[in-house]
């Protein structure tokens, strides 16, 4: 399967992907895992189930936990602008979300960031461009190098400010 997607962890193969929406993603939503699932992905989607108003923090939490968590591989997220849902998911330690609305953010997206949660804006992209950013996200292997060593940075930073109480630093 050429856009089959194998991450081996432990020495289990896993390609686990949770997708999720608000309802201004939701029609790309729709869309995307149906991709998905015609690339020989298995998809797990966390909804919404229907295109009613919801508010974006709950449904980026879905995807961003599991992938914090190592429940999933990777997520997508997707809401009007990808903004929102960027926001949300990047909160979560280990979490690099990124909002990708061109082919060169894609491949950079893997190649030099690592990303773990693709972020795009349903107002933002049609369906023709969402899927060749999918297949170039889940296609682009992470380049590794120095690069590995920026995402050990960054992991360092999310242990320190963790560490910080910000009501004391507030004062000083
Ligand atoms: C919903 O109107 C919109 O604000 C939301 O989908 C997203 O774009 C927020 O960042």
């Amino acid at each position: 399967m050429v856009y089959k997607i194998e991450i081996i962890r432990e020495g289990i193969v896993s390609v686990k992907i949770a997708v999720a929406s608000d309802h201004a993603g939701f029609p790309l939503k729709e869309f995307v895992v149906k991709l998905l699932k015609n690339l020989g992905e298995d998809p797990v989607d966390l909804g919404p189930s229907t295109p009613e108003r919801v508010d974006y923090p709950d449904f980026a939490v879905r995807v961003a936990e599991r992938v914090s968590r190592y429940e999933v591989d990777r997520g997508i997220l997707i809401c009007g602008s990808g903004l929102g849902m960027s926001i949300v998911a990047n909160r979560f330690p280990g979490v690099r979300a990124t909002l990708v609305d061109d082919l060169y953010l894609a491949k950079m997206s893997r190649e030099h960031n690592d990303s773990n949660v693709l972020v795009l804006g349903g107002r933002l992209i049609g369906e023709g461009l969402a899927e060749e950013i999918v297949r170039v996200w889940l296609t682009t292997k992470f380049a590794g190098g120095r690069h590995a060593e920026r995402l050990r940075k960054i992991t360092t930073i999310e242990r320190e400010v963790r560490k910080i109480d910000w009501e004391q630093e507030k004062h000083e």
